[in-house]
């Protein structure tokens, strides 16, 4: 990130070159600490409510704590966007553990929108990572600071010219993407993996199973073998980032007809029409 853009640290606001965090916290000693990437859109901060909550529980469920109020933290998001003047774009809301005679931190700073129209027009490709998700980790479920697993998963997909990479877990289904949850469209249903497949249960996720049932589209949360996923008509993989986001291509197989598909679109939309209301 820029050096000259404006974070928030702890509610102080200061250039990113000025923020520093004690090297006593156990955030950067041991990856103790937790994040939500927050999409902005028309120049607000979206579905904070959903991410305070996620933070919030995972907060509790790992031990953490979270020094400020919602309210306190809805505020910083809302003003770092402002301060940083993001129209489109998101935030990244990181807590870390703290520990010994050091307080926990939090930090606001703004977060690149990396997602170009072109990558929705045409859909993107992904492959499988060679390392595998342990669905039965307590911390898979949760957003901690330990990504290090999926950036070295997401650098060996670049290097293929992958988009994404999506990880098999211990028992060989389908969990999720580096990035990512994923969905595939078979005879007019659309299945993900369910949630103990080892994944984090993404908000986009949810947002996508309550379009289905109002769009009245079946969808099943259930095992996944990866062989589904070549027989599949649709394939398309979602974040808070990237909303919904089509795969076309699988490795070097063409997923369905290789353009985005119908269902896809009709999801997308009417998760759009549902923020809306
Ligand atoms: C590993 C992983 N799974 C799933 C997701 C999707 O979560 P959400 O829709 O809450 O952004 C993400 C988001 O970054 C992720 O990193």
């Amino acid at each position: 990130m820029e050096t000259d853009k404006i974070v928030c640290l702890n509610d102080c606001y200061m250039p990113a070159g000025e923020a520093a965090v004690p090297v006593a916290d156990q955030g950067l000693l041991y990856g103790m600490g937790i994040f939500e990437t927050i999409r902005v859109s028309g120049g607000l901060p979206r579905l904070v409510g959903l991410h305070l909550s996620r933070l919030q529980k995972s907060a509790g469920e790992l031990g953490l704590e979270v020094p400020y109020s919602p309210g306190a933290i809805e505020e910083m998001l809302y003003r770092t966007a402002q301060k940083n003047g993001i129209t489109e774009g998101g935030l990244r809301l990181t807590l870390t553990a703290g520990g010994g005679q050091c307080r926990p931190s939090l930090l606001v700073q703004p977060r690149d929108q990396t997602y170009g129209e072109e990558m929705y027009s045409l859909g993107i490709r992904a492959g499988f990572s060679p390392y595998v998700r342990n669905e039965r980790s307590p911390l898979v479920r949760h957003k901690t600071l330990n990504y290090y697993e999926n950036i070295m998963a997401r650098r060996l997909a670049a290097s293929s010219g992958w988009g994404e990479a999506l990880f098999l877990n211990c028992s060989g289904n389908l969990a999720e993407g580096s990035v990512s949850n994923v969905f595939l469209v078979r005879d007019g249903r659309v299945i993900t993996p369910e949630s103990g497949s080892g994944l984090l249960p993404g908000i986009t996720r949810r947002r996508v199973i309550d379009a289905c049932a109002s769009l009245k589209i079946p969808l099943e949360e259930r095992v996944v073998g990866p062989g589904r996923l070549y027989g599949a008509g649709e394939i398309f993989l979602t974040n808070s980032l990237m909303g919904v986001m089509p795969l076309t291509r699988l490795e070097n197989t063409p997923v369905g007809n290789g353009v985005p598909g119908e269902i896809t679109r009709l999801v997308a939309q009417e998760m759009e029409r549902l923020a809306a209301l």
